[in-house]
């Protein structure tokens, strides 16, 4: 059946695969009249969804490319936002919106970026060792080169979860003595002489990667700081919904819902991807979805746990 609003334009090769899309909308419950922000526009899968159901969307992203790529899509209904999703009370204030009914975080990268080999997400493919999503501050090719050799270990074993945390760094510090790490493939090799019994399962990068990622772009702060945002902005009656990625992030949230007292989950457990969205997209298989609605503020005393 075709759902979508008359006054939208058919999908395109521009339109990203959403993930756990239909659980998105029954968490953010997207009506005509209802207004939501997205976070974490990207490739604006989800919000194409939110403005079939006849929403208006606020969407947002630090990413110069995805920006420009959301703009094409001319999408009505749609206002897209730069910034950082932390911001999106000033962000949204700034276009005379204090009160919004829904909001939607899907952290972390898109496809796009990881498949970009010049952004330098990925270790599959040689590039410049950048992966900063907003194009601005410090690139990981500054942080690797700079950073001293405990700062890395710690970096790599909290934000990466690397048991083999220390070795990596002091192959990193060893490495740059003799010439910067510039790019990618320099690093991964770095990486991978330095592991211990590296044979088969996850790529021995994987977790290193992951890691510069997440404190290049200080994600883990812009998603408290975003819970906190969001929070505020919502109004009573409102949904909030956060997709992540990885444990780390999960936890952020999963406490951030348990201490609130104006956010009532609306799942206990977080919400999976079926066996049959894992086949399709691989990158569902990790996705998590939490989801809260906000209370008034006569029914916050009411809640409990
Ligand atoms: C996983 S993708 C979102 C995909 C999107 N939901 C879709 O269906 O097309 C994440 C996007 O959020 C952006 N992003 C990540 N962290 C951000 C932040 N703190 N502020 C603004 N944008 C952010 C990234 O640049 C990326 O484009």
């Amino acid at each position: 059946m075709n759902t979508a609003s008359p006054d939208l334009p058919h999908h395109d090769t521009l339109s990203h695969i959403p993930v756990l899309a239909s659980e998105v909308r029954e968490a953010l419950a997207p009506a005509p009249g209802r207004v939501i922000v997205d976070g974490t526009l990207g490739g604006a899968g989800h919000t194409r969804l939110l403005l079939e159901a006849g929403a208006t969307v606020y969407g947002i992203d630090q990413d110069p490319y995805a920006l420009s790529r959301a703009h094409a899509l001319k999408l009505p209904r749609l206002t897209v936002l730069e910034g950082n999703y932390r911001d999106m009370r000033e962000l949204l204030a700034r276009q005379g919106v204090t009160r919004v009914d829904g909001v939607l975080l899907d952290i972390g990268v898109s496809s796009f970026q990881l498949d970009d080999a010049g952004r330098g997400f990925s270790y599959h493919t040689d590039a410049p060792l950048d992966m900063r999503m907003s194009q601005a501050g410090q690139s990981a090719a500054d942080v690797v080169n700079t950073l001293s050799e405990a700062e890395l270990a710690s970096i790599i074993y909290e934000y990466g979860e690397e048991r083999h945390s220390r070795r990596i760094a002091r192959g990193i510090v060893q490495a740059r003595e003799h010439a910067p790490i510039e790019t990618t493939a320099q690093l991964a090799s770095v990486i991978k002489r330095a592991y211990p019994g590296f044979s088969k399962g996850i790529h021995p990068a994987r977790r290193t990667f992951q890691a510069l990622r997440v404190y290049v772009n200080d994600e883990l702060g812009a998603l408290r700081d975003g819970l906190q945002a969001a929070e505020a902005l919502l109004t009573p009656g409102g949904r909030l919904a956060v997709i992540s990625f990885h444990s780390l992030e999960d936890r952020i949230v999963k406490r951030f819902l348990r201490a609130s007292s104006t956010l009532r989950p609306l799942t206990k457990r977080p919400v999976e991807a079926t066996e049959e969205e894992q086949a399709r997209n691989p990158r569902a298989r990790s996705a998590k979805l939490r989801a809260a609605e906000k209370v008034a503020p006569e029914e916050t005393t009411e809640v409990t746990g």
